[in-house]
């Protein structure tokens, strides 16, 4: 069976000047695989995302023909079960650790958060698993990052804590959300095959979001492009190459930099058909 079933997704955020549609018709499926999410900023990724964990706060509105989890019906589920959800069966790890760590805690601290709390175990064995997070995550000196500020934490660094943070209660589908964009390419290659290992190791299913579609094919089984809130075109990774969009084409010929502008993408030709939809 597979993990997470999508048909028609669907969320408006209403403004002052009407309504926003953020996605507008977005259906797949998910096994236990590697599926990339890819498109410029502004298409639609993160609240793709956001909405399979139902984090998208009023004036934002989701609304889905169908949208099941393991055979949990998201659409209709309480908030309470949504919580249930959220961290030991569903994770997200956002691009920006300083959105997801909290500033005034020891990283170690929140390490051990949910272990006391939701699994109620002693501090000893707490401890114990927080560490091996961090191990599996290939921190080498795990014991003086438990001790660390988030603020102490050089972005790679940052970065490897959330995963270790969202991966201890090893949830069955996590959501990485452009989780190396901000980091240099010797360390993104290191996040991305920490992440493929416990892919591999877990039988987790994995939703990577990035603007960067080689590393997306290089990374992932297969590849959704997404613009102006639809998918345009679906891949397997190997096929890339083949990309029959011009949009697609488009993305592969004007990768933005690492850490560059997040402004939609300048040198896409907008001509064709496919740009007024
Ligand atoms: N709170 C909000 N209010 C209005 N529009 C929003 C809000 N959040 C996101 N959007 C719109 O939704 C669209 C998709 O955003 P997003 O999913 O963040 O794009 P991506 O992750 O692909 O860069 C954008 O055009 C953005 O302007
Ligand atoms: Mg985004």
């Amino acid at each position: 069976m597979s993990l997470l079933e999508i048909e028609n997704l669907r969320v408006t955020f209403e403004t002052e000047t009407g309504p926003v549609q953020a996605v507008r018709g977005v259906s797949f499926g998910l096994g236990r695989e590697r599926l990339g999410i890819v498109g410029e900023s502004g298409s639609g990724k993160t609240i793709t995302g956001r909405s399979v964990l139902r984090l998208i706060r009023p004036p934002g509105r989701i609304e889905a023909d169908r949208m099941v989890f393991d055979g949990i019906d998201l659409t209709t589920a309480s908030e309470k079960q949504m919580r249930a959800l959220r961290g030991p069966r569903l994770a997200m790890v956002m691009q920006d650790p300083k959105y997801s760590l909290n500033p005034v805690m020891r990283v170690g601290a929140q390490l051990m958060e949910g272990l006391l709390r939701r699994d109620r175990l002693g501090r000893a064995e707490a401890r114990k698993k927080a560490i091996a997070a961090l191990e599996a995550v290939q921190i080498r000196d795990p014991e003086r990052v438990m001790e660390a500020w988030p603020h102490e934490l050089s972005g790679g660094m940052g970065q490897r804590v959330m995963i270790a943070m969202m991966l201890i209660p090893e949830p069955d589908l996590l959501i990485a959300d452009e989780p190396t964009s901000a980091l240099d390419v010797t360390v993104q290659a290191e996040v991305m095959a920490i992440l493929d290992n416990l892919v591999r190791e877990r039988g987790m299913g994995l939703i990577f979001i990035s603007h960067d579609l080689r590393l997306v094919a290089q990374f992932c089984d297969r590849v959704l492009v997404m613009y102006h809130g639809r998918i345009v075109e679906e891949l397997a990774a190997g096929d890339l190459m083949n990309a029959r969009h011009p949009y697609t084409q488009g993305l592969l010929n004007c990768l933005p930099k690492i850490g560059g502008s997040r402004e939609p993408l300048p040198g896409l030709d907008r001509t064709g058909d496919w740009a007024n939809v």
